[in-house]
């Protein structure tokens, strides 16, 4: 079958950045490395990439932490050393990720993760799409606003309509020449891989996301991980 857009059996590769410093955790450690009940953030999320994929790996991490990466995480992941900013140390990943059809770009950060994410951005890459994210709806009103003409205060310019926004997690998919694509011309704005990637032109769709796959980024978020895991309430 020549023009079936199905991608089922095609090899796929979970490129995890884990290169980042931390600096809004505060810790003494670069983020990744630093313990959740017992384990570091960067082997739980290595261990929750679900099996059934029949994935490769790459973990990117600080070129100074590559041997500590190395002990920590099974033999059969790659691990390379990252950049300065996300979407370097993405780039060394897809480079050693090999030429695989899929690639997962997910966010070490991220060590909750259900397996249901990962299958069903792998199933929406299988039925053809070239770019799919996680998300989850809104909860919060929004309004978008401008400084106020006191420190500390800002005036509201407007409530903007959460309807029809998502709030965007990882594993973030795609196909291995639109992640190429996507990434071959990086201005450094972006935050996430889909957001290269819908500068490029190419169409980026959402699949639900999982509060589970929640990014640790404050104290606040590392405790809720933590409680979460200690209390037994860590699985999918
Ligand atoms: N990341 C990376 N290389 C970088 C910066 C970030 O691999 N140069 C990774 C992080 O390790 C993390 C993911 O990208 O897994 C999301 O980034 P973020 O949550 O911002 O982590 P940090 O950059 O480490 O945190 P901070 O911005 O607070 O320093
Ligand atoms: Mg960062």
């Amino acid at each position: 079958m020549a023009d079936t857009p199905e991608k089922s059996g095609s090899s796929i590769c979970v490129v995890i950045p884990a290169a980042g410093s931390g600096t809004r955790l505060g810790e003494s450690l670069p983020k990744a490395f630093v313990d959740v009940d017992g384990q570091t953030i960067i082997e739980r999320c290595v261990a929750s990439v679900p099996r059934s994929l029949g994935a490769s790996v790459v973990v990117v991490v600080p070129a100074d932490m590559i041997d500590r990466a190395r002990l920590l995480l099974p033999d059969d992941v790659v691990v390379v050393a990252g950049g300065a900013h996300r979407s370097e140390s993405v780039r060394a990943g897809v480079a050693a990720a090999g030429d695989v059809e899929v690639i997962l770009v997910h966010d070490a950060a991220r060590p909750l993760t259900p397996a249901s994410v990962f299958t069903r951005v792998v199933d929406a890459i299988r039925s053809g799409h070239d770019a799919v994210v996680p998300g989850l709806p809104v909860v919060d009103t929004l309004k978008s606003v401008t400084p106020g003409d006191t420190p500390g205060l800002e005036r509201v310019a407007a409530t903007v309509d959460r309807e029809p926004l998502r709030a965007v997690q990882t594993p973030q998919g795609f196909t291995r020449d639109a992640l190429l694509a996507a990434h071959a011309d990086d201005s450094g704005l972006a935050t996430d891989d889909a957001g290269l990637a819908e500068r490029a032109g190419i169409d980026v769709h959402v699949v639900a996301g999982s509060p589970r796959a929640m990014k640790i980024t404050t104290p606040w978020d590392l405790a809720i991980v933590r409680h979460l895991l200690s209390s037994g309430g860590g699985g999918p």
